[in-house]
C-alpha cells in the first residue's frame, strides 16, 4: 500500500511587526485585551505579494525534501487571498520556482485549506496519480483587514508555510482525516466583495474588508476542532494518549486550549505561536509545523493531530504519523526580501481605501 510521507517543510515570515502596541496607536484597544481574549502579541504584515511569500516557503520545503524543482508532480496553493485569480497565485509560483513539470492549482477552504490540502495531497498520491506534491499554505490578509475596525485587526496577520509530501511504503503521513463545512453559518466570517457579487466596478471599502461575528465563530470552532480532532484520533485506531503533539489553526489561544482540552492531552503537547503571527488563515498549520519541527517538538514516528477552522465556516483535521527525519536535509538561500519601509508605509495604502484610525506619530 502506498502512504504519503511529509518530507520537506519551510516557512516565510514577514519581517516588519505590527505589535498590540502599535495598535493600541490607531484603534480602542489595548495589550491587555488582545493578551487576555487571543493570546496575540505581534503579527507580521507583508511588504511582498502573496506569490513571493509562497516561493520563499515552498524553496524551504524543497530544500528540507532534498528535491529539485523538476521532482514536483503538483503544487497545490491553499490561499484566500490570492494576488490574482487569473492566473491562479499557484501559477505564479510553478513560474517562479521553475516547477517544469508539475500541475498546479490554488485551494480555498480560507483557514482550513491547509489541512484540506494535506488531505487532498495525501489522496492523490495513495491513488498513484502523483509521486510528489509540494503543498503551501499563504495569506496576505492585510489586504482584506479594515485597521479602523478592533473587533477584526487586532487578529490577523501575513505569512506562508510550506510542505513536501512524498509516496512511501511506509505506514506514516495522513492516516485519517476529517473535512467539513457549514455553509449556512457563512455570513458570520465573510468579505463580501471580493469575487462577482457586488457587480463589475471598484470595490466599496463597505463590503470588501472582512467582516466577522465572533463569538459564533468562537463557539463552532471549540466545537468542531474539538470533535474533529477526537474522531480522526479515533479513525486512525489511537487513543488520545498515544497523541504527542497537537498542532492547530493559531486563531485564538482560547479555541486552541479547548480543543486540548476535549482531546484531554496537557499543554506541553500542544504547540502555540499565536503569540508571534496572530491568525494568519491557511498559513498557520505549516508555520506551526516548521517551528514545531525547528523546536524539536515533532520527534521520530511522533503521532500529531492537525485540526482547523476558518470561513465557509470550515473545519478539517488529520491524524498524522510522522516519518523517522525531523531535521531538514537542506536549506534554501531564498528570504523574504528586507525593507526599510515602516509598518505604517505597508499600511498606508489600506488606510487610505479603509479609513484611518488614531494618531500614529
Ligand atoms: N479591544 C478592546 N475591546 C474590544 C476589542 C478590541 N480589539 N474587540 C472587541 N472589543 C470589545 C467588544 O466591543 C465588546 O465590548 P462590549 O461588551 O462593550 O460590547 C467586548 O470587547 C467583548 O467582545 P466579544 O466579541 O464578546 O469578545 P470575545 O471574548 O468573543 O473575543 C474574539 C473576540 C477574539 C474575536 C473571539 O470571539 C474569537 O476569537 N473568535 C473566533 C475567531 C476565529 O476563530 N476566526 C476563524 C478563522 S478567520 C478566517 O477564516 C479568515
Amino acid at each position: 500500500m502506498t502512504y504519503a510521507e511529509i518530507t520537506g517543510w519551510g516557512k516565510a515570515l514577514p519581517p516588519i511587526v505590527l505589535s498590540n502596541s502599535d495598535l493600541e496607536r490607531i484603534v480602542d484597544t489595548n495589550d491587555d485585551w488582545i493578551t487576555s481574549r487571543t493570546g496575540m502579541k505581534e503579527r507580521r504584515i507583508s511588504h511582498v505579494e502573496v506569490s513571493e511569500l509562497s516561493t520563499v516557503a515552498a524553496a524551504q520545503a524543497l530544500a528540507a525534501a532534498g528535491l529539485e524543482p523538476g521532482d514536483v508532480d503538483l503544487l497545490i496553493t491553499a490561499t484566500c487571498t490570492p494576488e490574482t485569480i487569473i492566473p491562479p497565485t499557484s501559477a505564479v509560483v510553478q513560474s517562479k520556482l521553475g516547477l517544469n513539470r508539475a500541475g498546479a492549482f490554488d485551494l480555498n477552504a480560507n483557514c482550513s485549506g491547509f489541512v484540506y490540502g494535506m488531505v487532498v495531497a495525501s489522496d492523490m498520491i495513495k491513488s498513484g496519480s502523483v509521486k510528489r506534491v509540494l503543498l503551501v499554505g499563504a495569506e496576505k490578509l492585510s489586504y482584506i483587514v479594515d485597521y479602523t475596525d478592533r473587533t477584526t485587526c487586532v487578529l490577523f496577520g501575513d505569512a506562508a508555510g510550506a510542505a513536501v509530501l512524498e509516496a512511501t511504503d511506509e505506514p506514516v503521513g495522513v492516516l485519517a482525516s476529517e473535512l467539513g463545512v457549514d455553509g449556512d453559518a457563512a455570513p458570520f466570517l465573510c468579505v463580501p466583495q471580493f469575487g462577482t457579487l457586488g457587480g463589475p466596478g471598484p470595490r466599496d471599502p463597505e463590503h470588501a474588508s472582512l467582516y466577522m461575528e465572533g463569538q459564533e465563530v468562537f463557539r463552532r470552532a471549540v466545537t468542531k476542532m474539538g470533535e474533529a480532532s477526537v474522531n480522526v484520533v479515533g479513525a486512525a485506531g489511537w487513543s488520545l494518549d498515544d497523541v504527542d503533539l497537537l498542532i492547530p489553526h493559531q486563531a485564538n489561544l482560547r479555541i486552541i486550549d479547548a480543543t486540548a482540552r476535549r482531546l484531554g492531552i496537557e499543554s506541553s503537547k500542544v504547540f502555540v505561536n499565536v503569540h508571534a503571527y496572530g491568525n494568519t488563515s491557511a498559513a498557520t498549520v505549516p508555520v506551526a509545523l516548521t517551528e514545531a519541527l525547528e523546536s524539536g517538538r515533532v520527534t521520530p514516528g511522533a503521532h500529531l493531530v492537525f485540526a482547523a477552522f476558518g470561513g465557509g465556516l470550515t473545519w478539517a483535521a488529520a491524524a498524522v504519523r510522522w516519518g523517522n527525519r525531523v531535521e531538514p536535509l537542506a536549506t534554501s538561500d531564498m528570504r523574504v526580501p528586507d525593507t526599510d519601509k515602516t509598518v505604517w508605509d505597508v499600511l498606508e495604502p489600506n488606510f487610505e481605501f479603509f479609513g484611518r484610525g488614531g494618531d500614529r506619530e
